[in-house]
């Protein structure tokens, strides 16, 4: 009886326990839970029937509330739970112990999301929850820790100024990205965003790379990895991989664990390249938690909160404070050829610092990457090249621009040399053009090669 007591003095601090009162949908309502919200809670049967007599509990975060109802959506599968399960909140997620080092001194608070943080996921392919999917045995070298940071305010912040290197011909040349950018990679699907985002995680000149693969189907996950990544990428990698049939808390904790663990790397002193695919899939995550505890819809079915979470999530990624380490992102978004109303890409555009457009015309006429130049823009560039390049870089674009302008009157012979020389030259540098914006993808390209070839290309009229 003492040696109870003593425990139960020990606790650092009792939890107040609720009770499941109703499952609608996604959502489980919890009566008498007294637990914050985003706080991680364990959903336990009340006789336990599991192997030796004990019940799986089914982790879930709170995501709302009424009065004393607490809503929580589930990390897992929800089969079998009954009216009366006790809901509690989690003690923290730790990871397997490293070998002969003791036990951190601070108890970690429970309910609170933790999740393994550390140079040992360097080469690893991890669900949202810190488990490893790649089969090569457990995590070592990681610290449980809570995601959340304070966000570095705005005026601390380094600005963009240092040219990045991302190995894509056209990004370097014409879309100059600057350590810290934050750009988004728009497309439909199969026009080779996957491919395109490989390249930059091969061939960009970043110290680690974070790849969070966010709501895509199962398949692509292992592709991704496998093929595309390839060994040479997946050195310096870490891949957070939630696909489409995790639930939709485990989508948005992906996305969130694969910024945590940039940022990590970026508070390290590291140049980090994050790349996330897909931003859409996070904001739908979101519409289908929001819907489910009953956020009215607003624009085309995505209630407000959605184009609320998505600035939290892009502000995490940038340049750290007072030089050390950078946070390189690119965020698909999926936008369907010409729906331009789009809200999330609406919303993405807005908020990112520039846009890259992936073209189905394009990937058609099998050029590739198939980079839309005259549709995209760094919004960054001129911070991060000289004011002379800067000048040939527009000349290219004018010149190409004319080009596509007048391609349809040029094909069909209506055009006659000679009545516009722009044009003119235009039809003439237009195969070295062409040539040039394409790059094969298992060839990178350097920065400053990038930018002479641009150069070369345009001068070309020269003689
Ligand atoms: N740089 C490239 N060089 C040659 N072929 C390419 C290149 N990029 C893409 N492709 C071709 O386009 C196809 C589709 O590319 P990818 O899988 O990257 O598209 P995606 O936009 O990721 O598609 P999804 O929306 O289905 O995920 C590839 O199978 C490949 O054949
Ligand atoms: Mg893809």
């Amino acid at each position: 009886m003492d040696d109870a007591l003593q425990r139960v003095r020990m606790t650092p601090r009792l939890e107040v326990e609720g009770t499941l009162t109703r499952v609608t949908g996604l959502v489980l309502e919890a009566a008498g839970l007294r637990a914050p919200i985003g706080s991680q809670c364990l959903v336990r049967m009340p006789n336990p029937q599991g192997p030796r007599g004990r019940a799986a509990d089914v982790l879930a975060e709170v995501v709302g509330f009424a009065d004393d109802r607490a809503y929580l959506m589930p990390a897992g599968d929800v089969h079998g739970l009954r009216s009366g399960a006790s809901v509690i909140p989690a003690a923290a997620f730790v990871p397997v112990p490293r070998l002969g080092e003791p036990e951190s001194e601070v108890q970690p608070r429970s309910g609170v999301l933790r999740l393994p943080l550390g140079d040992g996921l360097l080469g690893r392919v991890v669900d949202p929850q810190g488990q490893p999917l790649d089969h090569q045995g457990p995590l070592v070298d990681v610290a449980a820790q809570p995601l959340d940071r304070s966000p570095i305010n705005a005026m601390e912040r380094d600005p963009v100024r240092e040219p990045l290197d991302t190995g894509v011909r056209a990004i370097n040349a014409l879309l100059t990205v600057g350590r810290g950018q934050r750009i988004g990679l728009f497309a439909g699907s199969g026009v080779g965003k996957s491919v395109l985002l490989g390249m930059m995680a091969r061939y960009t000149e970043a110290d680690v790379i974070v790849v969070g693969l966010i709501g895509e189907r199962g398949r692509e996950v292992k592709e991704f990895i496998e093929d595309i990544l390839g060994a040479q990428g997946r050195a310096r990698s870490v891949v957070v991989a939630a696909p489409a049939d995790a639930p939709p808390l485990l989508r948005m904790q992906g996305a969130a664990y694969a910024t945590g663990v940039a940022e990590h790397f970026r508070d390290a002193g590291k140049h980090v390249l994050l790349l996330m695919d897909s931003l859409t899939r996070y904001a739908m995550a979101q519409r289908e938690i929001a819907l489910a505890i009953g956020e009215p819809p607003a624009t085309k079915g995505y209630p407000p909160s959605c184009f609320a979470k998505l600035p939290q999530l892009v502000e995490r990624s940038g340049n750290g404070l007072n030089g050390v380490g950078s946070i390189t992102a690119f965020y698909t978004v999926l936008s369907e050829g010409d729906d331009q109303q789009d809200p999330i890409a609406d919303a993405a555009r807005a908020i990112l610092d520039g846009h890259i457009v992936l073209s189905r015309a394009l990937a058609e006429e099998a050029h590739f990457p198939a980079i839309d130049i005259e549709q995209s823009a760094s919004r960054v560039m001129h911070n991060v090249v000289e004011p002379a390049y800067l000048d040939s870089a527009r000349r290219f674009r004018a010149i190409y621009s004319r080009f596509r302008k007048s391609r349809d009157l040029v094909r069909l012979g209506a055009y006659a040399a000679g009545s516009d020389p722009e044009l003119d030259e235009a039809i003439r540098l237009q195969p070295a053009m062409a040539a040039f914006l394409q790059q094969n993808m298992f060839e990178g390209d350097r920065l400053g090669d990038s930018m002479a070839g641009l150069q070369r290309t345009i001068k070309a009229q020269a003689h």
